[in-house]
């Protein structure tokens, strides 16, 4: 959630200022050397510092948005807000009708409530299929994860070659804190989810976040009725 950040805790803004450099630094090599390179923005938080850094030093970085049909009111209003701060309007990337349809079709509307297999099915047509257009033909790849989110992410590197994608892909946020990502964005006056607000620190689609209480993990509210262990949606694929 949108933790509460002391602007004034001096040790703070001196990490994050460092972590700031580095981060800029890493982009800017991304966006040199891996022509053409696409930020991943799911415009959860740590995306949207991401977007502040990228914008704010103009990189030639295109930044995508996988819209599942099935997002929460709130980041389609953040979509429109992006297009007001910043003047860029995010490229859309849709599922493909034919798949949602025989999906719905054969399992039902909220299927993915009903089994893990059927949840990854879903999270395949919807955001999976999508996200491969979105990476042809591109030779890297941005995303906003954090080590800390969560079990699955321990370890994260900053940059590691997808063998799934067949291309670079770099965590430019990897060992960033949840307290200096937000530190960031209240110091910049970056805009950031309204749902940050109402105890949801992980957002993804509609019916597959909720909120969390105080002290549960950040991404304990994603597909909470699953375990842990299963909880990644096929985008961020670890292969032994
Ligand atoms: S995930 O489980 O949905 O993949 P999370 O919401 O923590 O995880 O997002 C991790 C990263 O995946 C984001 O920082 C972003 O780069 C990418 N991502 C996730 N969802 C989307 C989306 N709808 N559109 C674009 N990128 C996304
Ligand atoms: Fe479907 Fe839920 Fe995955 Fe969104 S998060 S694609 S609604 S299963």
């Amino acid at each position: 959630m949108a933790i509460n950040v002391n602007l004034n805790d001096s040790a703070l803004a001196d990490s994050v200022a460092v972590k700031t450099a580095a981060a800029r630094t890493l982009l800017a090599r991304i966006a040199g050397e891996y022509a053409p390179a696409v930020f991943a923005n799911s415009l959860g938080a740590e995306d949207m510092l991401l977007t502040d850094l990228i914008v704010g030093d103009g990189l030639p970085i295109e930044i995508f948005s996988l819209d599942t049909g099935r997002l929460p009111l709130e980041t389609y209003d953040l979509i429109a807000e992006v297009k007001k701060h910043y003047g860029l309007a995010l490229t859309l990337y849709y599922p493909q009708h034919t798949l949602i349809e025989a999906y719905t079709r054969q399992h039902g509307i909220n299927a993915f409530y009903e089994s893990v297999e059927l949840r990854k099915a879903c999270c395949h047509a919807r955001k999976v299929e999508p996200l491969q257009r979105a990476l042809a033909g591109r030779k890297a790849w941005i995303t906003g994860m954090r080590a800390q989110q969560s079990a699955t992410r321990d370890g994260l590197p900053q940059q590691v070659f997808d063998e799934a994608n067949g291309l670079e892909k770099f965590n430019p946020l990897a060992d960033w804190t949840e307290k200096e990502v937000w530190f960031y964005i209240k110091q910049k006056g970056v805009p950031y989810n309204a749902l940050h607000d109402r105890f949801y620190p992980s957002i993804g689609c509609a019916p597959c976040t909720r909120a969390v209480t105080p002290g549960e993990d950040v991404r304990a509210g994603r597909w909470w009725w699953e375990n842990p262990e299963s909880k990644e949606c096929g985008l961020h694929v670890k292969r032994a």
